[in-house]
């Protein structure tokens, strides 16, 4: 059966990591889901070239190719009816990337305002793989505490702090180094990133 993913952009900064994320995996036979909130289309149109339209239009002019058998299934977050929506819809899990503080804040205390919030928690509760990017600087206690309950209720936080020992000659290298992890953590084989010692 083909592997599932649901990849969320919020309006933290950083959209080009949910990018290079959707890029990535859309290089699998798989589907993949991507929602953006309205905050995370208007962060990304300030600091990428995406602008408005299809992500899957805006990735291939960047370069992006993607897998023969791949699909690109872009969910409107305010869609409470979509299948993501229940815990009957299975899927290989989902990614916040990059996570605003206040999508964090929401998916910590249970409140799911939007689909993003209610895929989320969606994982939590069917135990599936749910992994967090927040990214703030610095974190308050509040940040530090919501992560740390979403951490106890299951997700993974994996803050898009990357290393600097493989020697990242540009921002796209920088990146790809943390969508290797988030690869990693989704049982993905892939040579986006050098590992240490190879
Ligand atoms: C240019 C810009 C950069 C932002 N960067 C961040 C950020 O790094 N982290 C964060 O938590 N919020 C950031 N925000 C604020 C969020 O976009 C805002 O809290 C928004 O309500 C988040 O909504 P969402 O969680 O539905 O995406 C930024 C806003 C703007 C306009």
């Amino acid at each position: 059966m083909k592997k599932k993913f649901i990849v969320a952009i919020t309006g933290a900064s950083g959209s080009i990591y949910g990018f290079h994320l959707v890029s990535a995996l859309m290089k699998f036979p798989a589907d993949v889901f991507v929602l953006m909130s309205e905050a995370g289309r208007e962060v990304a149109a300030h600091e990428t070239d995406y602008t408005t339209g299809p992500i899957a239009a805006y990735l291939k002019q960047t370069g992006a190719s993607f897998h023969e058998q791949a699909s690109l299934i872009e969910i409107n977050p305010s869609d409470s009816f979509a299948h993501i929506a229940s815990g009957s819809f299975q899927h290989q899990g989902m990614v916040i990337a990059p996570c605003s503080m206040n999508t964090l804040a929401a998916v910590s205390c249970g409140i799911t305002y939007n689909l993003i919030h209610r895929a989320a928690d969606v994982c939590l509760k069917e135990k599936r793989p749910l992994i967090l990017m927040p990214r703030e600087t610095p974190f308050s206690l509040i940040h530090l505490k919501n992560m740390t309950r979403v951490a106890e209720a299951g997700a993974t936080i994996l803050p898009p702090s990357p290393g600097f020992y493989t020697r990242p000659a540009t921002i796209e290298a920088l990146v790809d180094s943390i969508v290797a992890r988030v690869l990693d953590h989704l049982h993905l084989d892939h040579d986006l990133s050098l590992r240490w010692g190879s």
